[in-house]
């Protein structure tokens, strides 16, 4: 199986013509499928924190997930919700939080409550993290996979993150990846700067409530799984060097290996969230998929490992 993942990986740096980002080719020749820690390794610690993204190292995960937006100072933090109550003892949108509020807000304890056999006591009082916090913290050894989330929320977003990237000297480190489900935001920043690789995220999800409703992607990017041409995905391999899906709607299964397929020979990476379960990271493995999104990056590592 590994044999088959390098030709196939060898073939997409020979076909990745579209987008000519710096990290495309160690997004193409890793080798094997990446270990994508979704929101840090958030099935052992609370999303998005240090104890998160501190995780996600000691499990060797090749890249930190996080999602990037602004404080009401325009501070870049990693955050998922647009609205601070899930995650934190908070309340109300995140854009109305100065960073120095922001701070105040305990982002570890929901876990503890909502997770009770796998709490830990460090947990409580985790702040949010800026981006800068955990560009100093881990360095340029370390890769990150940054979404630019909600960016209708979060003006000026795509412009800050790159800005910041770029200070960070990331992008010559080969240790970035920027995603988002907004085309728009990701054809800026390929514009800022097209050396950056770009993932685009896409959804699926069915047009209706009855069994088996057409399928339909969330923002328009590409037409249902079972109508994608490789056509389609050349479009996007204008500015980016892959896609991140989902593999299932509820228990529906969205895409298949010809999904797979046809992705790879446009010349991109096809990347998938968020997946805990080994049988389905083993399935897309098997169907040729390059990375695997995970809460769990010691459940990957293993099946990597087989
Ligand atoms: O970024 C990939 C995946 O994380 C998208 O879903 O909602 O967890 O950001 P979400
Ligand atoms: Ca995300």
């Amino acid at each position: 199986m590994r044999q088959v993942l390098r030709l196939f990986t060898a073939a997409l740096s020979l076909s990745c013509v579209g987008a000519t980002a710096a990290g495309a080719d160690t997004l193409a020749d890793h080798g094997e499928v990446l270990n994508i820690a979704h929101r840090g390794a958030s099935g052992h610690a609370p999303e998005e924190t240090m104890p998160a993204f501190d995780k996600a190292v000691d499990l060797n995960a090749d890249y930190l997930e996080l999602d990037a937006q602004l404080t009401a100072d325009g501070r870049l933090v990693a955050f998922h919700d647009t609205k601070v109550d899930r995650t934190t003892d908070g309340s109300g949108p995140l854009s109305d939080y100065t960073l120095k509020e922001l701070k105040k807000l305990d982002a570890g304890t929901w876990f503890n409550e909502k997770y009770p056999y796998r709490a830990k006591t460090a947990f409580e009082g985790a702040q949010v993290p800026t981006l800068r916090e955990l560009f100093e913290k881990y360095g340029t050894d370390q890769k990150y996979y940054i979404e630019i989330k909600s960016p209708g929320e979060n003006p000026g977003l795509t412009k800050k993150l790159v800005n910041l990237v770029e200070e960070y000297d990331l992008v010559e480190a080969d240790s970035i990846v920027i995603q988002s489900f907004v085309q728009d935001s990701l054809q800026k920043a390929h514009e800022l700067n097209p050396e950056i690789p770009l993932v685009q995220l896409i959804w699926f999800h069915p047009k209706g409530y009855e069994a088996g409703a057409p399928l339909k992607e969330w923002k328009k990017v590409t037409p249902a799984p079972n109508a994608v041409s490789v056509s389609d995905f050349n479009a996007v391999d204008e500015y980016a060097v892959g896609i991140g899906t989902n593999m299932h709607y509820k228990d529906r299964q969205v895409i298949d290996a010809a999904f797979v397929d046809t992705a790879r020979r446009a010349g991109l990476g096809v990347h998938v969230y968020t997946i805990d379960s080994m049988a389905r990271m083993q399935r897309l493995i098997d169907w040729g998929v390059t990375g695997i999104f995970t809460n769990f990056p010691d459940r990957l590592n293993a099946v990597r490992a087989r």
